[in-house]
């Protein structure tokens, strides 16, 4: 029923010549399907293995964290990349390695101070996460990360595409790294309509790519289908697809699905909320409070705020202080912060305080804002204005 498909032995057009000699190797081993041939799945995932490996070869960008793949450097990386871009990554992944270079330095560092290595990356318990597994790794494993699967996957903070992408890139085992990237690259191989945020998606596909990941390779594997979902396959617009490995295996790109595949369930809407931040100056010092240890931006600090859009007359017993402390009040512009499941926009003032601020302010040196506290993103705006 299903017919071979035949390997492309020689490069086509003039270009053969200036490519480099694993791109031409690349071009060599494109896989053409003829015209009516269906592959399974398995048969479709197995024959990108030579392209996929030959692209990685010679595309691969040059990154920290594959320039020296031992197993702490790739933890910290694959838990940054979460849901944040490589180029913004760079910056506090070599910061954070000069300052923390192994695990014995992670499960010592300070909360203030981790707070403060990864403020503006977000999801602030993934940081607490590598702290917990930090003391872990020193109790358990005196101080090494483990290599399987299995004993990854019982690590605080690591799910099942953490733990495949440490012992594939870091071991070398031949598990599969399914993220959000390769959730696209393979729906679209193989025009898949399965919700790709659902759980049993993600499972079948870890499944099929464990069943055809070459055994000696799942590093390169593992890196270069990320890789092509990262700058090919992107997650943001149409896909580049004559820039692609695996175009002539590709079933969306034959069937014109690239548009509607990977089918996701819409999110559900976020809840909005008012909310009206505070600049509460007096000279070169700011106001500022921790969050409660609960729910969310647990424990962080933030620029004074309440819930509602205030007037200038509401801000004193709001901020609660005495009428005659408030000094000139200064009207900031709009904000809006997006989380999760709840999106804030924010009004702003920013008002000159005189006299002693009631105890539930930190009053700190508007400097070490830049040093000491954490604030979130959330205050960017406002943070700017300082
Ligand atoms: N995104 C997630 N993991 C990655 C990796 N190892 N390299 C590049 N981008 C990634």
């Amino acid at each position: 029923m299903y017919k071979r498909a035949s390997v492309k032995t020689s490069g086509e057009g003039s270009t053969e010549n200036s490519r480099t000699p694993a791109g031409q190797m690349y071009d060599r081993l494109k896989i053409l399907e003829e015209p009516g041939t269906c592959l399974e799945p398995e048969r479709r995932l197995r024959a990108m293995n030579r392209p996929l490996l030959a692209w990685y070869e010679s595309h691969a960008r040059i990154l920290p964290w594959r320039e020296d793949a031992r197993p702490y450097k790739v933890w910290i990386s694959e838990i940054m990349l979460q849901q944040t871009r490589v180029e913004a990554v760079k910056p506090y992944f070599e910061r954070f390695i000069r300052e923390l270079p192994d695990v014995a330095s992670l499960a010592r560092v300070e909360d203030d101070r981790l707070m403060k290595l990864w403020e503006g990356l977000g999801y602030y318990n993934r940081a607490r996460n590598l702290k917990k597994t930090a003391g872990i790794l020193l109790e358990r494993y005196g101080g090494a990360m483990p290599e399987h699967y299995s004993q990854l996957l019982e690590l605080p903070g690591i799910g099942s595409y953490t733990a495949g992408a440490i012992a594939s890139i870091a071991f070398g085992h031949p598990v599969p790294a399914v993220d959000g990237n390769v959730l696209r690259v393979i729906s679209r191989v193989l025009a898949s309509k399965e919700d790709i945020l659902k759980q049993s998606t993600r499972r079948w596909m870890e499944e099929l790519l464990k069943k055809i990941m070459p055994a000696d390779r799942a590093s390169q594997f593992n890196q270069g289908l990320i890789e092509i979902g990262a700058v090919v396959c992107v997650p943001v617009g149409p896909p580049k697809c004559g820039e692609c490995p695996l175009e002539s295996l590709c079933l969306a790109r034959r069937q014109g699905l690239t548009g509607q595949i990977p089918v996701k369930t819409p999110a559900k809407k976020r809840r909005v909320e008012a909310r009206t931040v505070c600049i509460l100056e007096q000279g070169s010092q700011i106001a500022i409070r921790r969050r409660s240890s609960k729910g969310l931006l647990a424990s962080l600090y933030e620029l004074p705020n309440v819930e509602g859009t205030l007037e200038e007359a509401d801000l004193a017993a709001s901020f609660h202080l005495e009428q005659e402390m408030v000094g000139k009040v200064e009207k900031l512009p709009e904000a809006k912060h997006i989380f999760s499941h709840v999106e804030w926009h924010m009004t702003g003032y920013r008002i000159q305080v005189a006299g002693a601020f009631p105890p539930e302010y930190i009053v700190v040196d508007k400097k070490k804002l830049e040093t000491v506290y954490a604030l979130p993103n959330a205050f960017a705006r406002y943070r700017e204005l300082i």
